[in-house]
């Protein structure tokens, strides 16, 4: 069996809105991700485009307060021999707006500080330029990237922060699973569209045209992106970043496999295709067509996308969906995802199906297709934890099935190598605690490190080592040679 090569990049992800907190601090904006309302498994998180704090919480404003605790929190990375860390930059930092002339000098210093602190124990940024943030001005004024016009606002922003971070960040990954767009949740926090009626995140209000124009407004914006950082420094890589969509058909129906194909195309492939292959698949022109949608495209726009591709894909994976042509979907799968419940597959507490050779599926998928080096950037699983005394009496978790579930897709990430598979990194998510996306709370806990915070704002902040902590620091420290 293949080994991971020697410069394999082991750590783990996070973004900024989900831990930085902050979020009124040293002249930042509001960010889209300020408005999202705390939830649950049972409770919608709501979109409040004006922050209404007397009748709802909102987690971001805390996070984990990774704003005053960056140090404290590498330091622990570093100790589990992290190579690797993805973060994300707050755009409402450097451009609370979005309209400002000049940047926020306590934002960008901010980062930088960040990055340094990374250097100084040899780990790589890898940073993701737009993790679910954008200032909600520009939602409030344009419809989010349903407008052309965000381009410009957010070019001016990468140029920014490109000439500041030069030298310090070499690895940037452009828009956080930009296919979620091809669904309607993506429309808030991927696109900071807001149609009339959207009140709960996972039902809002869809315009298909809209989110596809969107869309493309993000295609264009990535490419310009690619051509602008090279011109500034010809060693940044840029990779395209998605939710890794693998699609099992329920039976062996032959419409349940051309159901769940065509699902995987479109969700899974369309975004890949354009931003590594350069150009609208065939399959789009036809799901266009048939949904009525009719997008505007400059004159340079095919061209700009056709030249500047990515140099790598990154994704996350949470697991797989099985769908039917059929029969009603019965599963919450996690993520808003609907589908039948694969009998093969254990679940989270949060419903998300646990399936680690899908992880090799799809490695493998996107290398016959794309032929270009892959990372994993997202690949964890979620749990209520509560702190327990260790037999030396410090407090910890037990999160044995933290190690199970990472330790299952690490090998099947090996199996992949040893297949052929071009990968360069895995990044767990999350290095540490902090607030869940989908559902808003602090009580669906990632990380190797606990942080001790709470849905209510009760706690002390203070960081614990978790049982998973000690563990993964030996399958670095191995090269992934000790998985046990
Ligand atoms: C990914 C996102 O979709 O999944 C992360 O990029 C998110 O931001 C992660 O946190 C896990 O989802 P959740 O809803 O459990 O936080």
């Amino acid at each position: 069996m293949q080994t991971f090569p020697n410069d394999f990049y082991w750590g783990a992800s996070t973004a900024a809105n989900q831990c930085e907190g902050a979020w009124n601090v040293d002249g930042k904006g509001i960010s889209i991700a300020d408005c999202l309302t705390r939830g649950s498994l049972t409770k919608n998180r709501k979109i409040t485009l004006d922050i209404d704090t007397k009748k709802y919480s909102y987690p971001s404003h805390t996070g984990v307060d990774f704003y005053h605790h960056y140090k404290e929190d590498i330091a622990l990375c570093a100790e589990m021999g992290f190579k690797m860390f993805r973060m994300s930059i707050n755009c409402t930092r450097i451009f609370p707006t979005g309209d400002e002339k000049e940047p926020n000098e306590a934002g960008l210093k901010f980062y930088e500080n960040v990055f340094k602190e990374l250097k100084k124990y040899n780990i790589e940024p890898l940073v993701t330029i737009c993790h679910n943030d954008m200032p909600v001005e520009l939602t409030k004024r344009f419809n989010g990237w349903a407008d052309r016009k965000m381009i410009d606002y957010f070019m001016k922003y990468c140029e920014v922060i490109f000439k500041r971070y030069t030298g310090l960040v070499k690895y940037w990954l452009l828009f956080n699973e930009i296919n979620i767009m091809t669904k309607p949740t993506g429309n808030w926090h991927h696109a900071g569209i807001c149609n009339k009626g959207t009140v709960d995140f996972p039902t809002q209000v869809d315009n298909v045209q809209l989110r596809y124009q969107a869309l493309h407004h993000l295609f264009v914006a990535g490419a310009k992106i690619i051509k602008l950082g090279k011109s500034i420094d010809l060693n940044f890589k840029f990779g395209t970043m998605v939710a890794a969509y693998l699609y099992y058909p329920y039976t062996c129906n032959p419409q349940d496999v051309l159901y769940a194909y065509q699902q995987t195309q479109l969700q899974g492939y369309l975004c890949t295709d354009v931003t590594i292959k350069g150009k609208y698949p065939y399959y789009a022109k036809k799901y266009f067509k048939e949904n009525g949608i009719v997008l505007k495209i400059e004159e340079d726009d095919l061209s700009l996308i056709e030249k500047n591709t990515v140099d790598f894909l990154s994704f996350s994976y949470y697991g797989s969906n099985t769908l039917s042509a059929t029969q009603n979907e019965d599963a919450n799968c996690g993520h808003g995802f609907r589908g039948m419940v694969n009998p093969y597959l254990e679940k989270t507490d949060w419903n998300f199906p646990i399936d680690a050779g899908g992880l090799r599926l799809v490695l493998n998928s996107f290398y016959e297709r794309y032929n270009i080096p892959l990372i994993i950037v997202e690949n964890g699983i979620g749990a209520a934890e509560n702190l327990v005394k260790d037999e030396n009496g410090n407090l910890t978790i037990n999160d044995n099935y933290r190690i199970q579930y990472l330790k299952k897709h690490i090998e099947q990430v090996r199996c992949a190598i040893d297949d052929g598979v071009d990968v360069f990194g895995f990044l767990a998510w999350s290095a540490f605690d902090f607030v869940s996306l989908g559902t808003g709370e602090f009580k669906k806990r990632y990380g190797f490190i606990f942080v001790d915070t709470d849905d209510d704002g009760n706690g002390t902040y203070k960081r614990y080592k978790k049982k998973s902590f000690d563990w993964y620091k030996k399958v670095i420290a191995s090269n992934g040679e000790i998985l046990d």
